[in-house]
């Protein structure tokens, strides 16, 4: 995968290896989700599917005491999309939103570094809610720090990454997908406490089953409205909470009983009482892992695709066909939807040997309903955002 990139920065910017190569990871997350940004627990990790992101300075040597020479040339390989402008000029980011997150990973870090040639490419999907933009954004900032020599710890890099999206972008989103991809380990899983900002690492690995995605490649979600409006549901319901329950900081300090006692209208209600169910079942998945039972994994995915359909209310057609699709098939234990939701992947754990069954039942199904394929996502559990090394010219 890597060798296509190379070749991709050759062809743009000549022989010269780029000064930096990261690679950044996808994030998947067994369960827990819209926990995060309610200081609750998440289990994300980093996948084997990565963006390669490669960047050089335009001018390594700015003349002394002059302007830096040359121009930013910016290069999304997969989206054939492409900017070059000079440093004073404003830039023409128009509909290119990879273009207003790189734009915002380079305010935010706080070298200036000139113009730059950047190359992005890999075999990441972009949109299909494994967090491709956190990549971008958590990825660049590595290689910003590796070409200014810094020591940000890959922690200061994800709340870093965090802020870009929170202040620049605009999304109220938590820190789940930006731990994940700086920080996570191979082959394991991180149960991260989104309060404390602590984690531990474990295996989500059961004999005789595989994890695997089902993109739906749909994305019905308006410029992250939906997802802002979520989170400012639950700010609402915390503050009515706080009316009986003043020690109430958030849905994290919710429990059933402090739920039927709050008065809350009927779509808080039921948005809160889901995070409060999510954030036991990312506990009880946490057991079910240690014991590798693959029942009671299935079970939870499955009370979780059930919540995030009728209680959280952020699936789709898409997504609650394939979830239903493997709920309902014997080679599955459970799947859920993954992610922000409206669209994306979901998640499901399968037997070893109904794989293949379950895969022809996915497309076969699915065409059938929307009219066109999905696509079947294998993956293994990787480390976070790297440094590699460039191939020698
Ligand atoms: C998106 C956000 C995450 C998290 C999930 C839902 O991926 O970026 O912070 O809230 O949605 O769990």
């Amino acid at each position: 995968m890597t060798d296509q990139v190379y070749e991709n920065w050759k062809a743009a910017f000549g022989s010269d290896s780029p000064e930096v190569v990261v690679r950044a990871p996808g994030r998947v997350n067994i369960i827990g989700e819209h926990t995060d940004y309610n200081e609750g627990w998440v289990m994300p990790g980093a996948m084997s599917r990565s963006l390669y992101i490669l960047v050089s300075r335009a001018t390594p040597l700015p003349p002394i005491g002059g302007n830096p020479i040359g121009k930013h040339h910016w290069i999304a390989a997969d989206l054939n999309e492409e900017l070059q402008f000079d440093h004073e000029e404003d830039i023409p980011l128009t509909k290119s939103i990879w273009a207003k997150y790189v734009l915002g990973t380079i305010h935010v870090y706080e070298n200036d570094l000139g113009p730059l040639h950047i190359m992005i490419g890999g075999d990441l999907p972009i949109g299909a809610g494994v967090s491709s933009s956190s990549s971008l954004v958590g990825g660049l900032l590595l290689a910003l720090q590796t070409l200014t020599g810094d020591q940000l710890t890959p922690k200061d890099l994800a709340q870093l990454s965090s802020r870009v999206e929170r202040e620049i972008i605009g999304l109220q989103g938590g820190i789940m997908d930006q731990y994940a991809i700086m920080l996570s380990e191979k082959d394991k899983v991180m149960m991260l406490d989104c309060r404390e900002k602590t984690f531990e690492f474990i295996s989500a690995s059961i004999p005789g089953t595989q994890w695997v995605l089902i993109n739906t490649k749909v994305k019905h979600q308006l410029i992250d409205s939906d997802y802002n409006q979520r989170a400012v549901q639950c700010k609402h319901a915390v503050q009515i909470i706080q009316n009986n329950f003043p020690e109430v900081k958030s849905l994290r300090d919710v429990d059933e009983n402090i739920l039927i006692h709050s008065n809350l209208p009927e779509t808080l209600y039921k948005r809160s009482s889901f995070v409060v169910k999510e954030n036991h079942r990312v506990h009880e998945m946490k057991l079910a892992l240690e014991m590798k039972d693959a029942d009671r994994a299935g079970q939870l995915l499955q009370a979780s695709h059930f919540g995030l359909q009728h209680e959280y209310e952020v699936s789709c057609a898409e997504l609650d066909h394939l979830a239903h699709l493997a709920n309902t098939s014997e080679e599955v234990f459970g799947g859920r939807m993954m992610g922000g939701g409206f669209g994306g992947c979901v998640i499901c754990l399968v037997r070893d040997d109904g794989m293949k069954n379950f895969e022809s039942k996915v497309m076969e199904s699915y065409e059938k309903e929307f009219g066109f394929e999905p696509e079947i996502i294998h993956f293994s559990l990787s480390g976070g955002a790297e440094v590699i090394s460039p191939p020698t010219p």
